[in-house]
């Protein structure tokens, strides 16, 4: 079929005596002797105007076909007398490919509910805010991965099936092919328990062992049944992993990260990021310019802590050495103390996981956590436990099985080194890129507790 996108027609030089494109009617005007369709591709933000006179075989071809109709309108592209719009398409030729019945099609409205929109997640990408939000996700992909190729690393994938709960944390989704009842796993399709995977981290270390400088952007799960605005079922992870590298370095690669894909989406994503700046969060773009230009704080969490003590702020959860950091916390200190992204340094090692590199203190872990204005926590990653005596211990004292680590320990058993990495959760950064609120509308279908409708 031979067509022009919407985005590139709205962009062109000069007029055209012979434009076809194809879309969705977005609206339909009717006036004396005229019709005005405002048609969208999803190629963009914007419509394009289509003017269809009556008694023509153009509006033949339409009929009454309105709202949420796919059609193909072939015709002359001429200057807008207009306002709002450079170019506009007088129809010659109208095609249907299919309606839409305004009785029963859901999007007749200008504006729905997030709360509605979510119950027709298969119809929302036909909404300027979804589209745009869907456009936003795809161009931040592509940042990601320019952004970590020109740097070195090498994209790699890590397995969705796994064995091992990288994170200790115990909240996986268990993957069976035993019938209903049947028990005994040595009957299952590995003779063994089986798990959607939390994280690709463990993979990627092995892998960064051999490439140097790796990343993974994949898909992982957590049951966790926090029904909160911040956590999904399923979601992305973006997850690099250095060879030859400390802390700082992974602070630096997190800065450089975050500075490099918000200033890219900036520039790239100008039009859809104005509309959330006009109707979701007023002064988006201006936030976002801090985020892509502005140099991180960056503090441990013993200072964290002290500053939390020394607020005055009456927090839901009192902040106290020894207890992880909340939302309510880490939002303070980067929204209202820093008013920027900050990074907090060497927790607790009890309240980190197995795998983050001990400190000489002997109290806390070489880990960090890179935290965004009104989302809080973007970010995850530490410095990892290099030295095969320290890890056995630690993998010990928590009561686990070093078996059951063989080959994460032959890492340290084999040309050791000093490494490290992080997970950026994929839909918290479309989150802030968008200033949406809730990680239920960044994601096309959104797995949730209770909620698999899709
Ligand atoms: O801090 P987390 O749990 O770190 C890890 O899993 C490490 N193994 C990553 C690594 O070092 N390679 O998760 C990393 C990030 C969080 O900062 C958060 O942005 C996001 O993943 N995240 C979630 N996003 C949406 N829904 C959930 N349930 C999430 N859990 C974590
Ligand atoms: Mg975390």
């Amino acid at each position: 079929m031979r067509k022009s996108l919407i985005k590139s027609i709205l962009s062109a030089e000069s007029p055209s005596q012979d434009v076809t494109v194809c879309g969705w009617i977005r609206t339909r005007r009717d006036g004396k002797g005229v019709t005005f369709l405002e048609l969208n591709d999803g190629s963009c933000l914007t419509n394009l105007q289509c003017v269809v006179d009556a008694g023509t075989p153009a509006a033949e071809g339409l009929g009454e076909s309105s709202t949420g109709s796919a059609v193909r309108v072939s015709g002359e592209l001429v200057p807008s007398p207009g306002k709002g719009q450079r170019w506009e398409v007088r129809a010659r030729e109208i095609f249907v490919f299919g309606g839409a019945d305004p009785e029963t099609y859901p999007l007749q409205k200008k504006r729905h509910s997030d709360e509605f929109l979510r119950t027709i997640a298969h119809l929302r990408p036909r909404t300027n805010k979804y589209s745009a939000a869907f456009r936003i996700r795809s161009r931040a992909a592509t940042a990601i991965h320019s952004y970590f190729q020109s740097e070195g690393f090498y994209q790699v994938h890590c397995p969705v099936l796994t064995g091992s709960d990288c994170e200790g944390a115990g909240e996986m989704f268990r993957v069976t092919t035993l019938p209903p009842g049947e028990k005994d796993l040595s009957k299952d399709f590995f003779n063994r328990s089986c798990q959607l995977t939390v994280s690709g981290q463990l993979e990627a270390e092995a892998l960064a062992m051999g490439l140097g400088r790796v990343y993974s952007f994949g898909t992982t799960f957590r049951a966790e049944n926090s029904n909160t605005p911040r956590h999904a079922a399923e979601f992305i992870m973006v997850e690099p992993e250095m060879a030859f590298a400390d802390l700082d370095d992974l602070q630096d690669l997190a800065e450089g990260l975050v500075h490099s894909v918000v200033g890219d989406l900036l520039k790239t994503c100008e039009e859809d990021i104005s509309l959330f700046d006009r109707f979701v969060e007023k002064g988006l773009v201006d936030r976002l310019r801090v985020i892509a230009e502005e140099p991180f704080a960056r503090i441990t969490y013993r200072e964290a802590v002290s500053i939390l003590e020394k607020s005055g702020r009456d927090f839901v959860y009192p902040a106290s050495y020894g207890v992880d950091l909340q939302t309510e916390h880490e939002r303070f200190l980067a929204e209202e103390y820093f008013g920027k992204t900050t990074i907090v340094t060497d927790y607790p090692r009890e309240i980190k996981a197995f795998y983050m590199r001990a400190n000489d203190d002997g109290e806390t872990v070489a880990a960090m956590d890179v935290l965004v204005p009104r989302i809080g926590e973007l970010i995850g990653g530490s410095q990892r436990e290099e030295r095969l005596d320290v890890l056995e211990h630690r993998i010990i004292e928590l009561g686990q099985q070093l078996s059951e680590y063989d080959w994460y320990l032959d890492l340290r058993r084999f040309g050791t080194n000093p490494h490290c990495g992080f997970g950026l959760g994929f839909e918290r950064l479309i989150m802030m890129l968008t200033g949406i609120g809730n990680i239920r509308d960044v994601i096309p279908f959104p797995r949730t507790p209770g909620n698999l409708a899709f």
